[in-house]
């Protein structure tokens, strides 16, 4: 299998008035050029975070990052602006959070294509600026005549394929997709994840999409990796069915729970009660420790395991792999 993209060892922390707030802690991840990994985890959780630090979007002056980042095996924080410039939207490409409404309103659907291939194909000729242009809207299955259009005339759902479009425009090994279909309505959502998973089926890309939403994800996805306070606390390929939720670590539970579902004809949702860590205020064990159900006496002052590989579960009291759950004291 080969590994689009992998995240070594991922230190960020902000620069704030107060000092340096950690955001991420020691992530590591890969993603190989014909899978989703989906990343999911409640708000605040750092998932923001990882696609501006995988995509080194995060200035100087902003945050400090540390660790690897490699796109077809080239770390990113080793290239000059230039070849930086050259390697996003090529290699590798991002759908924001909200990038719908990031669309300039004074160009058309065809000015945003056309700018983006003549940055980085030179010498391309207008008809097959406009070429590919109908071909990557007919991918999204939009009317190659919304090309005309702007912002303001097409629906949040039309715009939002759009961008998912523009991101195709240079054929890109990786693509990372923050929160992509938050903004829109259900059926809407359906139907651009459908196309999501045929796009990354076609062009063997290497997805990270990232969601609040375990079970919008677990449809999706082929892994999923569980971030809380900043670091992964699991990678799962299995089981992502509620009936399957005690296979995981004591947040993933959590999260399946959380997540609205149906059950019979009635929406449930079971929140994880407590709240989130304060970053600057970790001890040294496990950062769930507070809101964990399973919490053993030694999670409280004993590190997580630093752990990587495809799938893995850090956490005292859970063996990894899953063979038998350790009986409470
Ligand atoms: N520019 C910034 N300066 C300081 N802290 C930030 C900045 N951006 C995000 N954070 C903090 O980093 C943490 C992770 O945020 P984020 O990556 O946006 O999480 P998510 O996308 O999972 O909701 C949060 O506590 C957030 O307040
Ligand atoms: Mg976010």
């Amino acid at each position: 299998m080969t590994e689009a993209l992998v995240v070594d060892s991922l230190h960020v922390s902000y620069i704030t008035q107060s000092g340096l707030v950690p955001a991420l802690r020691n992530v590591s991840l890969s993603i190989a050029s014909n899978e989703i990994l989906g990343l999911v985890g409640e708000s605040g959780s750092g998932k923001s975070t990882m696609a501006q630090a995988v995509m080194r979007l995060l200035k100087p002056d902003v945050a400090t990052v540390d660790g690897r980042i490699l796109v077809d095996g080239q770390d990113l924080y080793q290239l000059t602006p230039e070849e930086l410039r050259l390697t996003r939207w090529r290699k590798i490409a991002m759908v924001f959070q909200s990038s719908m409404n990031a669309l300039n309103p004074v160009l058309s659907i065809q000015e945003h294509f056309a700018d983006t291939m003549e940055a980085h194909i030179p010498g391309i000729t207008r008809d097959e600026i406009l070429k590919r242009t109908a071909d990557l809207l007919e991918q999204v299955r939009l009317d190659p005549a919304v090309a005309r259009s702007y912002a303001h005339e097409l629906s949040g759902g039309m715009r939002q394929r759009v961008v998912i479009a523009l991101s195709l425009a240079l054929d890109p090994s990786v693509l990372i997709m923050d929160e992509p279909t938050t903004a829109l309505d259900v059926v809407v959502q359906r139907s651009i994840l459908d196309e999501i998973a045929a796009l990354q089926k076609q062009r063997q890309l290497a997805v990270l999409f990232i969601s609040h939403d375990f079970n919008l994800v677990s449809g999706l996805a082929n892994r999923i990796a569980v971030m809380y306070a900043g670091e992964i606390m699991e990678i799962t390929d299995r089981g992502m069915a509620l009936e399957d939720a005690r296979e995981h670590h004591p947040y993933t539970q959590g999260l399946m729970r959380a997540a609205p579902r149906l059950v019979g004809t009635k929406v449930s949702i079971e929140g994880i009660p407590g709240e989130p860590p304060d970053m600057t205020q970790l001890g040294p064990g496990c950062p769930f420790f507070d809101r964990c159900p399973e919490r053993l006496p030694m999670c409280r002052t004993t590190p997580l395991p630093s752990k990587s590989g495809r799938v893995y579960i850090r956490c005292h009291a859970m063996p990894d792999p899953v063979v038998e759950k350790v009986k409470r004291p």
